[in-house]
Order: C-alpha cells, then structure tokens, then sequence
C-alpha cells in the first residue's frame, strides 16, 4: 500500500493525485492516526486474515465488489457517493482480493487529505471517528473482505458541525492526542 498526500487538484477522483514530486506518509504518519495496516499475500491468505480477524474480534465477513462493468449506468454516481467525506462509528476494515482503489483519510490537525493506493493484499483498518472517503481508480474494479463484529455500523455520517460532536468522533480525536 502506497501512502501519500494528496494533490488537492480538481479532476477526475480516480487519477493518481500524487504531487510532483510525490510527498510519501510514512508508516509512522498513519499509526499517530491509528491507521492500521498489514500486507498478506491473496494466495493462501485465508489462515492469516482468520488470525488477525480472530485476536481482533471480526466474527462476521462479506464480500463486496465493485465494477463499472458490473453496475453499468449508476457506476459514476455510486462512486461519487463513496467520494463523500464522512466518518462511522465503527472501524472500515477491508481485506483486498483483486482490483486497487483509493481510500483518502483526513490528517489531524493539519486537515490534509492523505491518499492510501490499496491493491491486492492489503489488509486496512480506517479506525471508527475518523474522516475518509473512498474511490475506484481508472481501471474501475475492487474486490474485497469486509470484516466486522456483530453489527456493522457503517452508516455514513457526513462531515459537519453535527458529526464534529459526536461522541466516537470525539473518542478518535482522544485517542490521537488531538482536542478535547
Ligand atoms: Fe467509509
């Protein structure tokens, strides 16, 4: 998984944005915001993703896919709905199986948009609280796990003065040493 910041440049969500020079994170960068990440092969991953969800607590999986060729004509706006910014009060854990995509996750406090290039054997946890959002690259195909607990809470909250206050918003901020 590649980590870098974001160009902040308008057009299409799903090229690169990488500056030039690119500006790399580094793994340091993302666990101060409690981005955590492993890689594990696809081939033969189930034993080590059955680990990891297993010490963690993920009883619970499904697969989701992704494709313009698979959604035809709402493709485009399901990906602009993805590209929302906004947060969820459980964490956004995703194993992926093929295809790559983009999850953008907001640096606290600098409000910078840092860009994580996910690809086949990436195991990523977006910790609950924390602003992202998420596209498809050009070549518009992702496959993944979902892991979860019991009930997944993945309502979107969209970022606002409403979801500045809330409580695992709050609770994120605490555990990065930022705010209250
Ligand atoms: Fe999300």
């Amino acid at each position: 998984m590649r980590a870098y910041y974001f160009d902040n440049l308008s057009g299409d969500q799903r090229l690169p944005h990488d500056y030039d020079p690119s500006r790399p994170v580094s793994p340091e960068t993302l666990a101060s915001l409690n981005i955590k990440h492993w890689t594990i092969p696809v081939l033969g991953h189930e034993e080590k993703v059955d680990a990891i969800a297993k010490e963690r607590g993920y009883k619970n999986r499904d697969t989701i896919n992704v494709s313009r060729e698979g959604m035809g004509e709402i493709y485009e706006e399901k990906i602009k709905g993805f590209f929302q910014e906004h947060m969820h009060e459980d964490e956004e854990i995703r194993y992926i199986l093929s295809g790559s995509g983009f999850f953008d996750v907001r640096e606290t406090p600098t409000d910078a948009w840092i860009r994580l290039a996910v690809e086949p054997g990436d195991l990523l946890v977006v910790p609950a609280g924390i602003y992202h959002r998420f596209t498809l690259d050009e070549k518009d195909n992702i496959k993944a796990l979902r892991l979860f607990k019991d009930e997944p809470k993945w309502v979107p909250h969209n970022r606002g003065p409403e979801t500045d206050v809330n409580p695992h918003r709050i609770g994120y901020l605490k555990t990065i040493n930022v705010g209250a």
